[in-house]
């Protein structure tokens, strides 16, 4: 039997970056402990104070400054360079670590850290320093410069690829991440429904979702993800 090239996507989560040194939302003391999600990450918290919400984001702009990829973004990197089927990863962060890693085809849902948006020609720039509560934007006399951020209430990017990439997955793989927010806690029941579909959870914990998945590895991703790449490309 010829071998058939698997199609696998893999979502990630705070949970990969946590052992970089970058706090996690819902973890004891994460971000969502110390900071009101309705006072920095809405548009309406924008519009209400935005000299608050661009300081959390400048405060995690210039963290990513301090911090490095780790083995377990570095085994996502390995396996998409030697997979011979498709490979889609998606992620919930918005720093920078896969790339750093030497990820390419990534899909960051929730935006990037290091990109910034004219509120009016919504125009995206590549932006290290940090943000005023009204910087001037390059791109319309009328805008200023916002995170490239996905705020609770706003649509996530690459929703359509995205779901076709789930419909055509023979394995989907969900690393560090809680399951707590939608879409991307839909995803595994997307691909449990569809059937014909290996589902693997890698976390330290259980999470909400861990009963639909058939494959568990638990621990610290920078040990369990390359252990479990070293599985699959074995495998091969
Ligand atoms: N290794 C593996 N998993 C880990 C590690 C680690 N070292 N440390 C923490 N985890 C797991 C936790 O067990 C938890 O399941 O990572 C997950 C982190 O969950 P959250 O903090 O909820 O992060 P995430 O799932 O990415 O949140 C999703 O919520 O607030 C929004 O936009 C934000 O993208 C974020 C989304």
């Amino acid at each position: 039997m010829l071998h058939m090239p698997k199609n696998i996507v893999i979502l990630t989560g705070a949970g990969i970056s946590a052992e970089s040194g970058l706090d996690t939302f819902r973890d004891q003391g994460g971000l969502w402990a110390n900071h009101s999600v309705d006072e920095v990450a809405t548009p309406e918290a924008f519009v209400k104070n935005p000299k608050k919400v661009q300081k959390f984001y400048n405060q995690r702009r210039q963290e990513l400054r301090n911090v490095e990829p780790n083995n377990a973004h570095r085994a996502l990197a390995t396996l998409e360079e030697r997979w011979d089927g498709d490979f889609t990863l998606i992620t919930q962060n918005v720093d920078d670590l896969h790339e750093r890693a030497g990820s390419k085809n990534l899909l960051h849902m929730h935006g990037e850290l290091l990109k910034v948006r004219c509120t009016h020609s919504h125009e995206i720039i590549s932006w290290q320093e940090d943000l005023d509560a009204k910087t001037p934007s390059p791109f319309h006399p009328e805008g200023i410069l916002r995170p490239h951020i996905v705020w609770f209430g706003e649509l996530p990017l690459y929703m359509d690829v995205i779901f076709r990439k789930l419909d055509e997955a023979d394995i989907f793989v969900a690393i560090g991440t809680s399951g707590q927010v939608y879409p991307a806690g839909g995803f595994v029941q997307h691909v449990y429904m569809k059937g014909n579909c290996d589902r693997i959870e890698i976390n330290l914990d259980q999470s909400d979702l861990s009963y639909l998945f058939n494959e568990h590895y638990t621990g610290k991703a920078t040990e369990e993800v390359p252990k479990w790449v070293d599985a699959l490309l074995q495998a091969k």
